[in-house]
């Protein structure tokens, strides 16, 4: 949540800051602001997006080589102009953006304050600031120190930047729990919260570790320390990511193109992992670890909000093709019910953007129990993937838009892949099946792209829908995790009410809510249950609701039943989600559109969860 950046070099600062912004936005929208250092130190700031940040700004003099930016998400504090970063140390020489949550800042500010600090804001933040100002007046030390002496104080997680009118020619930065990266140019330094705004100035950059601080001084070689004052030689490392992926490429939205871009982003996830003719999956990040998978007697899925349904999906591919026992957690609720973990246990983190702070928190507690964690994560180098023992990356490429779409069927990818190793491994599948399943997996990039193209039906069809005011979607086994994530999907980006069942648990109480007025999506492939998801159609039918159906292609049944039917490629079931998702991230999409929903950054939403 916030993303934030820096800049410091010959360069105009404000427009390279400004452009930062913009691709940094998907993390938090609620408020921006600007620091300045040319001369003097200049803090501009506002309630609202990024674009109105920069219409506050005109006519005023944003002239300047050093400078920090940010975006917030409010944690402390409502969304107005006093509350969004930049903010000033009392003596107004400082100014600091941040991102995270100072935990003990109420210790800190009552402490402050005795001390004769005043706040402006209601943020955790201020407090932070005021202390570097506070340890850098009495101890008359530099700001990297003083910075550091500070942070041995706070309790939370931060990503920080810090600049200074007393030192005009320096930027000091530091983590913990947030992201951090600095982007090392010609005779200027980059910072971010990601490598988006960074990218199309160099490639090389440096990820920062938990407690280090960055002192970025003009002209010098960068300096890392930890908060415990020891130096670290910085390690820096080449930008994987083009600029093409995180520009919306002549799509409205990133949303859209993400969604379009699945037929690759799934292909991208099992590249050199899956080999059909072969009889082959390696997923070389777990290849040391995967004897012990194999040998598990249990696996614990942890993961929040889309890529808990994934690893729903995880939970019925391992059952069913390695016969291993799973149980799946929200990471949440994991943290705080004193689960039984043992040394035997593996836990599979799933995160797209691998700083989830919950799903973090989860695995710190497994690893403490002994447990191998194993990641599957979408961003390269992020906090979870470096916490886990092993893992296999996504490779799905950025995800912008806040709702996830491209990440949940690559994650879904790399689960089936794992499921499979392991059957494999234990011996719990056929290899006639095995071969089977391996096949078709490989024609799924060609069978989502077929699905795309009943893009203009969906979009038809969503416009009946514009003025609905709730939802409901079924599925039965593995279409059940697919239902959840329609509903979610729905939820998010154009606020209309849904809610994901499974099918047969309609009539313990949701039925309740059906009228005419009520329309049920229906996930209707699977052929195992298909005569209860009739059954289930004609229990809707009977009260009047307007059923949605998803079914393979050529179903003659429940598109007789059902008012509206899209169709998806057959496949084996256990693929369907990769297939099925897609007409309901569609649906989604352009229900939110008819509303004039901000699709890509939905109300009170942001990207990564960086925040408990
Ligand atoms: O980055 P992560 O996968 O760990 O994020 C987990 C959730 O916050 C995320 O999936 C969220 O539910 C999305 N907005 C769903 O579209």
């Amino acid at each position: 949540m916030c993303g934030i950046v820096g800049y410091i070099g010959s360069r105009q600062a404000f427009p390279i800051l400004m452009k930062g912004l913009y691709r940094l936005e998907y993390r938090g929208y609620d408020s921006a602001g600007i620091a300045l250092l040319n001369g003097d130190l200049k803090l501009y700031k506002t309630k609202g997006k990024v674009a109105d940040l920069e219409k506050f700004v005109f006519g005023k003099d944003i002239t300047g080589t050093v400078g920090i930016a940010h975006t917030r998400w409010a944690t402390h504090g409502e969304p107005n102009n006093v509350n969004a970063h930049p903010h000033f140390s009392q003596s107004r020489n400082l100014a600091i953006i941040h991102n995270g949550i100072i935990e003990n800042y109420l210790a800190l500010k009552k402490e402050l304050i005795s001390r004769g600090y005043k706040f402006e804001s209601d943020t955790d933040t201020e407090v932070l600031i005021h202390l570097i100002d506070d340890i850098r007046n009495n101890e008359g030390v530099t700001l990297d120190e003083a910075v550091r002496i500070a942070l041995n104080e706070v309790v939370g997680a931060y990503a920080i930047a810090i600049i200074s009118k007393n030192d005009p020619d320096m930027l000091v930065a530091a983590r913990k729990g947030s992201p951090l990266v600095v982007g090392i140019g010609i005779d200027e330094f980059f910072l971010a919260s990601d490598a988006a705004p960074i990218v199309e100035h160099t490639k090389e950059v440096i990820y920062l570790n938990d407690e280090e601080i960055v002192c970025i001084r003009r002209g010098e070689q960068i300096k890392i320390k930890t908060i415990k004052n020891k130096n670290k030689t910085p390690y820096s490392q080449k930008l994987e990511m083009n600029l093409s992926e995180i520009e919306k490429g002549g799509f409205d939205h990133f949303m859209l193109k993400e969604i379009y871009e699945q037929p690759r982003s799934i292909l991208d996830s099992m590249r050199g992992r899956l080999n059909a003719r072969q009889g082959k999956v390696k997923l070389g990040g777990i290849i040391d670890y995967e004897q012990k998978m194999a040998n598990a007697q249990r696996i614990i899925i942890v993961a929040c909000g889309t890529s808990w349904h994934a690893g729903l999906v995880g939970e019925y591919l391992f059952e069913d093709l390695a016969r291993i026992p799973v149980e799946v957690e929200y990471a949440s609720e994991f943290r705080y019910r004193n689960p039984i973990i043992t040394e035997d246990d593996i836990v599979i983190a799933i995160s797209q953007s691998g700083e989830t702070a919950d799903t973090l928190a989860a695995i710190e507690l497994a690893k403490s129990k002994g447990a191998t964690i194993i990641g599957i994560c979408n961003v390269v180098g992020s906090s979870i993937a470096r916490a886990t023992h092993a893992g296999s990356y996504t490779h799905a490429g950025p995800e912008i838009g806040v709702a996830s779409t491209k990440a949940f069927t690559a994650q879904v990818t790399i689960l089936t892949l794992m499921a499979l190793r392991l059957a494999q491994m234990r011996g719990t599948i056929k290899k006639t099946r095995f071969y089977q399943i391996l096949n078709e997996l490989e024609s799924i990039p060609d069978k989502v792209s077929e699905t795309l193209k009943i893009d203009t039906k969906i979009k038809e069809l969503a416009s009946l829908f514009i003025g609905t005011r709730n939802f409901l979607y079924l599925g039965r086994g593995y279409n059940f995790p697919v239902a959840m994530e329609g509903a979610l999907k729905l939820k998010e980006i154009s606020y209309i009410h849904a809610e994901g069942y499974p099918a047969a648990e309609m009539k313990h109480g949701p039925i309740a809510l059906i009228d005419q007025e009520m329309p049920v999506v229906v996930i209707a492939t699977n052929k195992g249950t298909y005569d209860k998801v009739i059954s289930n159609i004609q229990e809707v039918k009977a009260r009047r609701g307007i059923i949605i159906a998803i079914v393979t292609k050529g179903d003659v049944a429940v598109k007789d039943l059902a008012d509206y039917i899209i169709e998806v490629p057959e496949t084996e079931e256990l693929l369907v989600p990769l297939l099925a998702t897609i007409p309901l991230q569609l649906l989604s999409y352009h229900i939110a559109v008819g509303r004039n929903c901000n699709v890509d950054q939905p109300r009170n939403l942001a990207k990564s969860v960086t925040v408990e």
